[in-house]
Parts: structure tokens; sequence; C-alpha cells
């Protein structure tokens, strides 16, 4: 890679205590701006991988960096959980204010950002709604308006569209798309599905029993429906399958 990593994972180690590694041998980087995305089975570390890089999970080998640091400064790093974990009792506002609420009283400038990223995630008419208002896809909105607010540099997303329909999750796909190419975000996104890592992904990477067992690049020109597209997809679906010939 020519331009220096903004995240780098570099030979990493982790074992939840008193059992064997959940992930090793593990070296990953990701370019300035760029959407990473990881497949793999489950149980086979992705969470986990996820949560070292927020460091939220210290590694017992190696090491993680971000922009060359350790992951210590929270406000550098935007979360998106399985679930949209919204709390019930809040609006979609406040619930989109949180970050900052929990840090200081939000002010008209806070209140205008988390409207103009709620706008532009299809929600302005639903500001004063509560979550359970919502529908699961708008819900997902939320969390991701959320998780933007304080604008990362670093966007980790854990399936964050699994539970939605496949037309809602394709338009997610491509807002999550717009905003990290506008924002120059960098995002490590995990999936199941093998076309969302292709169409999100500009680098894809397999993630088998803890260890990254392939890595591709997703040609420019791989747009949905193309040849170049299909072909990524297949090689995708080869390394998975291999894993399972070896379980
Ligand atoms: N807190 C924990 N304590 C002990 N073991 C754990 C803990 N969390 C996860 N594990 C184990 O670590 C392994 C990897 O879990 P992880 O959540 O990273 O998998 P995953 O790839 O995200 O799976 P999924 O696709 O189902 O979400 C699993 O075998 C899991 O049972
Ligand atoms: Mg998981």
């Amino acid at each position: 890679m020519s331009r220096p990593s903004f995240l780098a994972l570099r030979g990493v180690r982790f074992g939840f205590a008193g059992q064997p590694p959940v992930v090793q041998d593990l070296d990953l980087e990701l370019a300035p701006g760029e959407i990473h995305c990881l497949v793999g089975r489950s149980g086979c570390g992705k969470t986990t991988l996820l949560k070292l890089a927020a460091g939220l999970l210290p590694p017992d080998a190696g090491s993680v960096t971000i922009r060359g640091a350790p992951p210590h400064d929270r406000r550098a790093v935007g979360f998106v959980f399985q679930q949209p974990t919204l709390l019930d009792w809040l609006s979609v506002r406040d619930n989109a204010l949180l970050p900052v609420s929990l840090q200081h009283r939000p002010t008209d400038a806070d209140r205008q950002a988390a409207d103009a990223l709620l706008a532009q995630l299809g929600l302005a008419p639903y500001g004063a709604r509560f979550p359970r208002q919502l529908s699961g896809g708008q819900q997902s909105r939320v969390a991701l308006a959320r998780a933007l607010l304080l604008q990362p540099p670093l966007l980790l997303l854990d399936e964050p569209f699994a539970a939605l329909d496949a037309i809602t999750r394709e338009d997610l796909q491509r807002d999550l798309l717009r905003l990290c190419r506008a924002q120059g975000i960098t995002a490590l996104f995990v999936t199941h599905d093998i076309n969302e890592a292709v169409f999100l992904g500009d680098r894809v990477s397999v993630l088998a029993a803890g260890r990254l067992v392939r890595q591709l690049t997703v040609p420019a020109d791989a747009a949905r429906d193309t040849p170049a597209f299909g072909a990524c997809c297949a090689a995708l679906r080869e390394a998975l399958g291999r894993d399972e010939a070896i379980a």
C-alpha cells in the first residue's frame, strides 16, 4: 500500500480468559478513506476483531494503531452495532445527539448538525418520534446518524443492516457509501453478505477461525450486476467454502 495506513493491526492475537485465541496472527491495514469489508462465518471472530480495532479489547500480542497511535481517543471511532441499540425514552433527535449529550449539554450547533445528518439519511420528518414509532430500517439510520455525529475519522460497523429486507438494505448501503466518501471516513464493515461486501468495499478480507485467509481488491469498475462484480463474489464464496471444507 503506497499511502501510510490509517488503521493498522499487526501480529494481533486475542483470547478470552482461559480459552484458546479467538483472533491470531492477524495483520490488517486500512488506507485513509478506505472502506474495508470483513466477511466470515458465525463465531469466526469478526466482532472480536472490531472490538480490538476500537480499543474496547486489548490484544494479548501485537499492536493496534489508529493514525500511528493506540486507539485511546473514543471520539476518533464511531461504532455501529448489529442491533440499533437506541434508547426507547429519547426522541430520534435526542438519540442521534447522544454522543454529545454524554459530554455536555447540546448546543444549537450540535442540534443543527444532528438535524442535518438525520435529513441526509431521510429522517427529517421523524426527529420528534420515539424509536418504537420507527421501522427497523429507520432505526438503523438513526444508529448510523448517532455514530456519525462527532464526525469520527474511523467508522466500525458490525452487521448493521443484517436484519433488513434487501431493498432497504441497498438504500442504506448507498447512503453509507455517500456519507463515507463525502466525509473521507475510513470504515471497517463486518457482514455475512458477500454481495454487500463487494458493493461497499474497496477491499474485502475473509476471516476464518480468527485468521485472515483471503484478501481481495474490488476493481473500480465492479458495479453491481457486472461480470467483475460476479467474479469478486465467486472468489469470496470460494474462500468461505474452503473454510467449510477445513471445518
Ligand atoms: N465474552 C466472551 N467470552 C468468551 N468467549 C467469547 C466472548 N465473546 C465471544 N466469544 C467467543 O469468541 C468467538 C468469536 O466470537 P465473535 O463474537 O467475535 O464471532 P463473530 O464472528 O462476530 O460471530 P457472529 O457472526 O455470530 O456475530 C466465538 O467462539 C464466541 O463464542
Ligand atoms: Mg459478531
